[in-house]
């Protein structure tokens, strides 16, 4: 899934200045910005200066640890979904994520830093991932919502990020925009059968959504007034849109579903500005944001542990894998060596 703009430092003002205390890093920086004005693509190889690096060893990081933990929350569900039907496409959805991870830990490799070191981020609970992985999913409807929101945020999200400069994220999120795509239509449909169900039915995606709602909201990150460091990031087209600009486009886009589907939001200060145009939300609890992504949110814990577990679990297959490949390896430097 799910990218979330956190509120960290930039390391990038001392890089930069550093940078620009020498004449050589200046003409070179210069270059940099020149390619990044012009709508091109910043590859590997090319030169970049270490907060642009940083930045986005940090964020795709933090994207590909949500992907893999955001597998969890619905993969409660695959064992009780309530037909054949619904079973396959949980489980495409969330095959789906894991595809995600491995995109993008690819494209957070090409930044110089192995796949083995960010598992050991996620893994030590150093590297951040989005928050909304920390509540509960506790009813089948819970399926529709994140499916609904949460990926429907992502998308409003990661959109943005099909233009981002660095090539190899840029190239990912086309692919995994078009799978989000799938994600949403198949939460809200999911949503749809229970709104025109049974009075229990259509009650418990009330409940969903009530619980949902604040969360995924929270998902776009901190107020622009309290963000830190957007700055550079607009200036490197890495994120073009603000948090709240993207947070005001979600509530425009998903207000009106939730009317189709006869529900109603959990906020009684939702209201529609005629002169704006815009859907107007009310406050919004950063304490509860800032407890969860700090790790005190109802499943940081559990989360954590089970990605452990499935880590420790795996060790023998990777193992194997890499025995097998030698195995093969030799096997074919045997047979080059014997036709030789
Ligand atoms: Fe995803
Ligand atoms: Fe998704």
């Amino acid at each position: 899934m799910y990218t979330q703009a956190l509120n960290e430092k930039p390391p990038s003002d001392t890089a930069i200045s550093a940078a620009k205390a020498r004449p050589e890093d200046a003409a070179k920086l210069a270059r940099f910005q020149a390619i990044i004005d012009a709508e091109e693509k910043i590859e590997p190889n090319d030169w970049m200066p270490d907060g642009y690096r940083r930045t986005l060893q940090r964020q795709i990081s933090q994207h590909a640890h949500s992907e893999i933990i955001g597998m969890q929350p619905e993969g409660n569900w695959l064992t009780r979904a309530p037909s054949l039907k619904r079973k396959a496409a949980l489980l495409a959805k969330i095959q789906d994520e894991a595809g995600h991870g491995h995109y993008l830990y690819s494209a957070a490799e090409t930044l110089g830093i192995s796949r083995e070191q960010y598992y050991e981020q996620l893994l030590s609970g150093r590297a951040k991932y989005s928050s909304i992985f920390n509540y509960p999913t506790l009813t089948w409807a819970d399926m529709g919502a994140v499916g609904w929101l949460v990926d429907g945020a992502a998308i409003m999200n990661q959109i943005p990020l099909c233009r981002c400069s660095y090539g190899p994220y840029a190239r990912a999120m086309i692919r995994v925009c078009k799978e989000e795509s799938f994600h949403q239509r198949q939460g809200f449909e999911i949503m749809l059968t229970l709104c025109r169900g049974t009075p229990a039915q259509k009650a418990m995606a009330q409940d969903a959504l009530d619980r949902f709602w604040w969360p995924v909201l929270m998902m776009f990150g901190p107020s622009d007034k309290d963000s830190m460091h957007s700055a550079d990031s607009a200036k490197w087209k890495i994120k073009r849109f603000s948090n709240d600009e993207l947070r005001e486009k979600f509530i425009d886009a998903t207000v009106p579903q939730g009317k189709f589907l006869g529900l109603t939001f959990p906020d009684p200060h939702l209201t529609f500005n005629d002169t704006t145009g815009h859907w107007e939300h009310g406050p919004i609890d950063w304490s509860e944001f800032k407890r969860v992504l700090a790790g005190d949110g109802p499943c940081n814990r559990q989360r954590l542990r089970n990605r452990r577990t499935s880590e420790a679990d795996g060790t023998w297959v990777r193992e194997a894998a890499l025995a097998y490949a030698e195995k093969r390896r030799q096997r074919l430097a045997a047979a080059k060596v014997a036709a030789e």
